[in-house]
């Protein structure tokens, strides 16, 4: 035998599916695959590499033998069977926020903090999908001037909020235009032809959740003082794939706009995509279905004394999901992390 065994946890969902697609073109050697997903998804069938998978029904026992678990099932899942996971020798990849903020769960955005993984105790959590994208462009920057403030204000897609989310956008953008009446469902507000400024619940704090979660990860991935000034305010907006940012970050040591894009142009992950005479920027639907993280409109911040305001857009099903999974598996592999690697 050689190479890795693995489970996918949630093979049936959205951000499974997309792990499984990922997983096509990956460099991880893999030995066999389980599909795992709850009993009403038990028996389908699901194609990876040309060939045909039976879905099975998630029992503890469905983890022995198995060395990486890559897990998008949704928080309460990756609870109820962690304990399952690690007695069976696997690490469990997390996308959910079950683990993230917990002190020995490495929190880990591939390429931005990998050194990270090596304190993993069979667990490693793959950060929010708004987190996610900001990393790979912050962390070079940090590296070479050291964020002393951070502002970001992100435009999510529904995508976000998973299939039903996505199937009421079209169909209240439908019913909008025929002029028809439409009862909205999975959001807290209408989304066709709106912006909603809540995404999850709100803190005690007037923060929402989704908020809270881009300033306490980008501490803990970044390894920032927790004292750093961080906020977000999180919108959702009636687009289907691809986060967008407005990020303004102020720096200890002088950075100008010329140094920054030499940095991110050499940055792992990450596309400069900035030319405003010619319009030229990153959209959503321009980077959906592409893996890196595209940054435009990069400038002085006029608020701030050393400060750069710029534009950040990647795929949330990417690299705020699937991509970052896949990643993290292949650095587990590649370091030794993981059994039969
Ligand atoms: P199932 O297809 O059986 O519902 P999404 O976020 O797109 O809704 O997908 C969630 C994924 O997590 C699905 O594959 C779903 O399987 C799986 N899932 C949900 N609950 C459980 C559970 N209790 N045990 C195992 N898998 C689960």
């Amino acid at each position: 035998m050689s190479g890795v065994n693995l489970a996918v946890l949630g093979a049936t969902g959205v951000v499974g599916s997309e792990i499984l697609n990922v997983l096509e073109n990956s460099s991880i050697p893999i030995n066999s695959i389980k599909m795992l997903s709850s009993a009403r998804s038990a028996g389908k069938k699901v194609t990876f590499k040309g060939k045909e998978y039976t879905v099975i029904e998630t029992t503890p026992k469905e983890f022995e033998g198995v060395d990486i678990v890559l897990a998008s099932a949704g928080a309460s899942t990756s609870k109820m069977y962690v304990d399952d996971i690690v007695k069976a020798g696997a690490v469990l990849v997390d996308n959910s926020s079950a683990f993230r903020m917990e002190k020995d769960v490495p929190l880990v955005i591939a390429g931005a903090n990998d050194e990270d993984l090596k304190m993993h105790h069979g667990v490693v959590a793959n950060p929010n999908c708004s987190t996610s994208q900001l990393m790979l462009v912050l962390k070079p920057l940090h590296e070479y001037a050291k964020i002393k403030r951070l502002v970001v204000s992100t435009y999510q897609a529904v995508s976000g909020a998973g299939k039903a989310a996505m199937d009421e956008l079209r169909a209240h953008t439908e019913a909008e235009i025929k002029g028809e009446s439409f009862e909205t469902k999975a959001f807290v507000k209408p989304i066709a032809f709106n912006l909603i400024p809540q995404i999850d619940v709100f803190c005690d704090n007037g923060y929402t959740k989704e908020e809270m979660k881009v300033v306490n990860e980008t501490k803990k991935i970044l390894h920032l003082a927790e004292n750093t000034p961080i906020t977000c305010t999180a919108v959702r907006v009636p687009v289907f794939v691809s986060h967008s940012e407005a990020v303004t970050v102020e720096f200890e040591k002088p950075l100008d706009v010329a140094k920054t894009r030499e940095i991110l142009e050499k940055a792992y992950g990450v596309i400069v995509m900035d030319d405003i005479e010619n319009k030229v920027y990153p959209t959503p639907t321009f980077t959906a279905g592409k893996d890196p993280v595209y940054v435009g409109r990069i400038r002085k911040d006029l608020a701030f004394d050393n400060a750069i305001s710029m534009f950040v857009v990647a795929d949330n099903l990417r690299i705020g999901a699937a991509l970052n999974t896949v990643r993290i598996a292949e650095k587990l592999v590649e370091m030794k992390l993981v059994r039969n690697a």
